[in-house]
């Protein structure tokens, strides 16, 4: 399977999101990546439910929903509702991780877990074989633009083995200051699906960017 390229709309221009997400559907990106943020999880609020619903009602692409949010028992049937084609959760934000995992795919949606940058992978083991997705955070949440943690290749290698030996068809999902530069190393070291915020977005050409991702991540 090639890599696939999910352009985080929270580096986009937010009074021309419906551009901005036409503008990399028509680059060739797969998935739109909505990062959701409460305030409480992480120290910043972004979007909601309306602007996701909004989102579904334009996006050629599948909206790929990241909850960093407190309590995601209470929304993730509403994010469904909405038309996020993916819901993921944070590990660390729920006691009921498969609860949660299998309302989400209930409800009609791909489940994902996303975790910290210094969660133990281990807290996937049990889990892992009924996820549609993992996204590895490689930055701490909570704000786009940030630097890449260096650390994350060696996490990413075990998280595939992790996936691996627990039978998991889960995809990888990096999420956290990749480029292009970074891309072929991120996928090498077990990277599937890459998000890009400012990789994309705070750049002159994003068409271009997302172009430069995708050849660095299949070489
Ligand atoms: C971080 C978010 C990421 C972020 C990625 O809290 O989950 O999706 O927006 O943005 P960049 O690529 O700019 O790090
Ligand atoms: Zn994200």
């Amino acid at each position: 399977m090639s890599v696939r390229i999910a352009p985080s709309v929270l580096s986009a221009d937010f009074s021309a999101l419906g551009n901005d997400v036409r503008m990399v559907a028509d680059a060739g990106a797969d998935w739109i990546h909505v990062d959701v943020m409460d305030g409480r999880f992480v120290p910043n609020i972004s979007i909601g439910l309306p602007v996701v619903a909004a989102l579904a009602r334009i996006s050629p692409l599948p909206l790929d929903v990241h909850l960093m949010i407190v309590e995601p028992e209470k929304y993730v049937d509403a994010f469904v509702e909405a038309g996020a084609a993916s819901v993921s959760v944070h590990v660390e934000a729920t006691d009921h991780l498969h609860r949660l995992v299998h309302r989400i795919r209930h409800a009609g949606a791909r489940p994902g877990v996303a975790i910290n940058p210094a969660t133990p992978l281990d807290t996937l083991a049990d889990i892992a074989p009924d996820l549609d997705i993992v996204i590895l955070m490689t930055v701490n949440p909570g704000f786009g633009g940030q630097t890449f943690i260096e650390r994350s290749y060696d996490r990413l290698r075990r998280l595939r083995d992790l996936l691996d030996r627990t039978g998991s068809a889960a995809t990888i999902t990096v999420d956290g200051g990749v480029d292009p530069a970074r891309a072929e190393a991120v996928v090498e070291a077990g990277g599937d699906v890459l998000v890009a915020g400012a990789a994309v977005f705070a750049t002159p050409d994003p068409a271009g960017a997302i172009a430069a991702l995708r050849t660095a991540g299949q070489r």
